[in-house]
């Protein structure tokens, strides 16, 4: 099918718009590791680490996915010296969390992430977020025009266990787009002086173009809503 029949086939299926005003999150699935979002990227004063999320989450702003860190990143804090040639990787120690006793959990933890380093593998994380095959989300063009991590993750820097915070339902996507969802002053600052969307539109004002349509509507709308834009 082309990708316009694809489109115009969706548009046939019921639209599920509104599902998420009563939105409730999941609990957070159990992960291989308890690995502790509040630990590393909560506040210093809170007895975290300050780790920025793009530290971990690196393609954030020039790759569609955020991406998730690799064991080597990990291992990169975690392990000393381990840069060091694989035979070596033996007498690896493990440098956070600091050992209190063998018996904690966070050295009970740690050890997972040491044993997945030592077989080489790649640690098996339960993706959360996941959006279906025909809808399309790019991190970097949120990222860009400035909209934080947490208007759409909610407090990580707060939470032990991820979990999905936001419903991830068209509606929820559309209400921002059409400018309805509250973001804050920084970010709206940022979204008006960036948005390709908005800047195309003042392009036409300048111009003494006519913006009935759509803008007459929302008058405050961030992006575009064309159902091209999201679906494939
Ligand atoms: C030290 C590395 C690290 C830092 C810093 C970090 N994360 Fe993560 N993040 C991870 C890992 C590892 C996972 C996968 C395990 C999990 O879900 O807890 C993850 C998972 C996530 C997920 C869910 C992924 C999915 O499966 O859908 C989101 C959303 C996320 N992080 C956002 C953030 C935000 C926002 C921040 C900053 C406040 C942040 N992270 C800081 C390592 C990190
Ligand atoms: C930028 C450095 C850094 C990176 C990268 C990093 N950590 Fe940590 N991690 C820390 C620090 C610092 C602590 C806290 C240690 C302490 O206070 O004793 C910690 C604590 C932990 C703990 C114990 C607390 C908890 O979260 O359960 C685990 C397990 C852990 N890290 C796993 C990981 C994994 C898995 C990754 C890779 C996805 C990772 N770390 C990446 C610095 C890092
Ligand atoms: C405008 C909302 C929004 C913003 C802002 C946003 N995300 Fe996401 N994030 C999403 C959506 C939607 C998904 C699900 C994407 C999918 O399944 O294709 C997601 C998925 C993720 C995932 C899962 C794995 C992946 O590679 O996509 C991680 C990790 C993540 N986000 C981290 C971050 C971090 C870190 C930031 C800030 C630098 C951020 N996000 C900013 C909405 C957002
Ligand atoms: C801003 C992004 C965005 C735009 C614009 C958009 N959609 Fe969606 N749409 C999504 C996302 C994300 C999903 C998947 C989540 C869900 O089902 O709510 C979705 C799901 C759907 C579904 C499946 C609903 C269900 O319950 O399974 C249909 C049908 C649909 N969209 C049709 C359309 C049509 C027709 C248009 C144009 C009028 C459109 N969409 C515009 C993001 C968008
Ligand atoms: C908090 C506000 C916000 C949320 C939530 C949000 N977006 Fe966006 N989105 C924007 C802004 C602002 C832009 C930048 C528009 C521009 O530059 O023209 C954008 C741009 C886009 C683009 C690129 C548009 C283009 O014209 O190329 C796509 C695709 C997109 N969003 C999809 C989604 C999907 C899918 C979701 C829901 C899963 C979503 N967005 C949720 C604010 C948001």
């Amino acid at each position: 099918m082309t990708r316009a029949l694809r489109i115009a086939a969706l548009a046939l299926l019921p639209v599920a718009a509104a599902g998420c005003r009563d939105y409730k999150p999941a609990p957070p699935p159990e992960q291989p590791i308890a690995f502790y979002h509040n630990v590393h990227a909560g506040p210093v004063q809170e007895g975290g680490n300050a780790i920025p999320c793009m530290y971990c989450h690196y393609t954030a702003d020039r790759s569609v996915d955020a991406g998730i860190p690799s064991v080597q990143l990990c291992v990169g804090c975690h392990v000393p010296g381990s840069s060091a040639p694989t035979a070596l990787r033996g007498q690896a120690q493990l440098a956070f969390p600091r050992v209190k006793g063998n018996d904690s959990t966070w050295y009970r933890e740690g050890l997972k992430l040491l044993n997945y380093w030592k077989n080489g593998e790649g640690i098996p994380w339960v993706r959360i977020h996941k959006l279906p095959e025909h809808a399309r989300f790019p991190h970097y063009t949120h990222v860009n025009v400035g909209l934080e991590c947490q208007t759409c993750h909610g407090p990580v820097e707060e939470i032990e266990e991820m979990y999905q915070f936001s419903s991830l339902r068209m509606g929820w996507c559309i209400d921002c787009h059409r400018g309805n969802m509250e973001i804050s002053a920084k970010e709206e600052a940022a979204v008006q002086a960036r948005s390709t969307f908005i800047r195309r539109f003042r392009a036409l004002d300048a111009a003494g173009g006519d913006r009935r349509g759509q803008l007459a509507t929302y008058p405050n709308q961030r992006a575009s809503t064309d159902c091209m834009v999201c679906h494939y």
